[in-house]
């Protein structure tokens, strides 16, 4: 009786204690929630794209060998199920093939010229993997913003976080994702890497949709904070972080450093990082 007892007592304990051990805390990834005037974090939006096409090694390279905290990339998975990094649904804008990302196989990516359209010297650049970006996170010390593109399966997710453990990467990523089926896949699949929901518009509770899908943060735009003034401090109260994307001056710049928000995400992280080290102190 007192040993089944015992057992009994030990399972609850277990239950309460187990998912206190996969819980990541928005302060764990972004540092204490900013308040009003405070420099929140930098990320590069799809590496550093002033200094390099978007989503290729390059542009993260450029983007970790700078004082940036974090690093935003686009992961979709071409139609043999590897991932790799593109913004746009079509290869067309940014390579010189045409046709989705989904409808292509690796070989067929990877013999594209994803450099020429930005610059001449970076003719013959290619659309980089999803492993390549995680070999160069492993050997720096920056954090990564991944947003899987679109809608993803629970066994695609599995891959890429195969890929992410493998390289022993998992405390320096943050999932992120418009598609809110992907996010639950992601909580389900991946509890303990955590997971920002991506929302052009803030829903009237923003807490109450970040909860639900046990999300960190939620990523707007200034136009969504300027409807809803409010939303950052009662996100901040609940303990979760406001980033907003994507800022390229000044001007958004100062905005969202008075609404206390906790990163921007921009195209310009060099001069981002110049202007928060200049303007705002405590960096
Ligand atoms: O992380 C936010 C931002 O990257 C989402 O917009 O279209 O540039 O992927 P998009
Ligand atoms: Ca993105």
């Amino acid at each position: 009786m007192l040993a089944s007892a015992v057992v009994i007592l030990a399972l609850v304990a277990v239950l309460l204690l187990v998912p206190d051990a996969v819980r990541v805390y928005a302060t764990n990834m972004m540092g204490a929630l900013r308040a009003p005037g405070e420099p929140a974090f930098v990320a590069g939006h799809r590496g550093d794209r002033a200094d390099a096409p978007e989503n290729t090694m390059p542009a993260f390279q450029a983007a970790f060998a700078s004082r940036l905290e974090f690093v935003e990339t686009d992961v979709q998975l071409t139609l043999d199920g590897v991932p790799v990094l593109m913004h746009d649904e079509t290869v067309d804008r940014t390579t010189d093939g045409t046709g989705a990302v989904a409808e292509l196989t690796l070989e067929q990516i990877r013999a594209l010229d994803a450099g020429s359209w930005y610059a001449p010297e970076f003719a013959g650049t290619r659309v980089p993997l999803f492993d390549e970006f995680l070999d160069a996170l492993a050997g720096n010390r920056q954090k990564a913003l991944v947003e899987l593109k679109g809608f993803w399966t629970p066994a695609g997710v599995r891959t890429v976080l195969d890929a992410i453990y493998l390289r022993g990467v998992q405390n320096r990523v943050v999932f992120a994702s418009f598609n809110l089926t992907t996010v639950a896949h992601l909580a389900d699949t991946a509890p303990a890497i955590p997971r920002v929901i991506i929302k052009r518009d803030l829903p009237r509770d923003p807490v109450g949709l970040a909860n639900y899908y046990d999300a960190i943060a939620i990523i707007t735009t200034p136009t969504s904070l300027e409807h809803d003034p409010e939303a950052v401090t009662r996100m901040h109260e609940a303990g979760l972080g406001v980033l907003v994307y994507t800022l390229n001056s000044e001007k958004r710049w100062s905005e969202a450093l008075a609404y206390g928000v906790d990163g921007i995400i921009t195209d310009k992280p060099s001069k981002l990082d110049g202007w928060i080290a200049a303007t705002a102190p405590g960096t």
